[in-house]
């Protein structure tokens, strides 16, 4: 019973930001009656009634009287002006993931992989690329200080390779800290496309992109440092050897490789535990791949040519670590 509450709550909620529910709250600054909230959202009041009171027994709203005000998780999580906003997230979920395991759920679990990688799916239309930036993103602002904070970045002038680096908001936050880094960003043309006008102006002469396929074509040379983060658990484990090797070879001697994931064996209570192995059927419906080992990833960077292996916990999330290491 509880699957069938949450499996209405996400609809709902999904909803509720697609017709912009918690925003036309949120603008007015007082509690709206369903009329109210029917005659600006192009609603019926009924609907609106029967679908805020479920709202409010799900925590998202608080009714007062026969008005509606949000409660306070959903200022904090799901308003546009909120630095914590996850709204992106739910909809990337909405409208990409949950569509995406209608179509290969099956498939990857009766042939062990889907038919076709989500980001090749995402490339069928540029709109996908957009959501899926927005929704990483949206994960990203919540590690990222705890991330940069975590981070042994060299002194001097020095250059960043953040591989697959998508929204580019861990580039552009180590730059803006670390004056003389520059960072170059580098990820499918799509990906890029929808991040490069988010390069904020100040960023504009240190913070570059590159396209193309981190399998195939040229990452550069002579980075002192590269990122590979949320990368590692698209692949099988040969590939990742393989990918690191690709890595070493972009860096200059003594250049560092960080990789952040979320790691299998780390999860210390129950719910972590389940959201670890949500994470992995997901990756496993949407890539083909897993939720790895820190023992894993620690021997394929020293097949790779790779010492000096740290690893630190990050973030509020089960199981996120980052994993350091020195090219030799
Ligand atoms: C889950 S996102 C992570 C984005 C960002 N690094 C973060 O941690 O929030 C993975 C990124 O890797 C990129 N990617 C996956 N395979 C790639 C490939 N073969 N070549 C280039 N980029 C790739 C995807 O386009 C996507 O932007």
């Amino acid at each position: 019973m509880l699957d069938l509450f949450g499996a209405s709550s996400f609809r709902s909620v999904t909803l509720a930001l697609e017709i912009g529910l918690f925003e036309t709250i949120a603008d007015v600054d007082r509690p709206l009656t369903a009329e109210d909230l029917a005659d600006r959202l192009d609603a019926h009041p009924d609907g609106i009634a029967v679908f805020c009171n479920f709202l409010v027994s799900e925590g998202y709203l608080e009714a007062v009287g026969d008005r509606y005000r949000l409660t306070g998780m959903t200022e904090k999580w799901l308003l546009a002006e909120s630095e914590t906003n996850m709204g992106p997230w739910l909809t990337y979920w909405n409208d990409l993931v949950f569509p995406f395991w209608e179509q290969e759920l099956e498939t990857a679990i009766r042939e062990g992989e889907p038919s076709q990688s989500i980001y090749e799916w995402f490339d069928e239309d540029p709109d996908r690329w957009e959501t899926a930036q927005e929704g990483f993103r949206a994960t990203a602002s919540l590690l990222v200080d705890d991330v940069v904070d975590s981070m042994t970045v060299p002194a001097g002038q020095s250059r960043l390779l953040d591989v697959g680096g998508g929204h580019g908001l861990y580039a552009m936050e180590l730059c803006r800290r670390h004056p003389k880094l520059s960072a170059t960003v580098f990820d499918y043309p799509g990906a890029i496309d929808a991040m490069e006008d988010d390069i904020p102006d100040e960023l504009a002469g240190r913070l570059g992109t590159r396209t193309g396929d981190y399998w195939t074509d040229d990452l550069g040379e002579g980075y002192d440092m590269a990122l590979l983060f949320n990368v590692v658990h698209a692949h099988s484990p040969a590939e990742n050897t393989a990918l690191f090797e690709r890595v070493r070879d972009a860096l200059a001697p003594g250049g560092r490789i960080v990789v952040l994931d979320q790691w299998e064996g780390s999860g210390r209570t129950p719910v972590s535990r389940a959201g670890l192995r949500f994470v992995a059927l997901t990756y496993h419906t949407t890539l083909g791949a897993n939720v790895y080992e820190h023992d894993e990833v620690s021997s394929w960077l020293q097949a790779a040519g790779f010492t000096g292996i740290q690893r630190q916990s990050v973030g509020p999330i089960s199981g996120m670590a980052i994993v350091e290491a020195t090219k030799q």
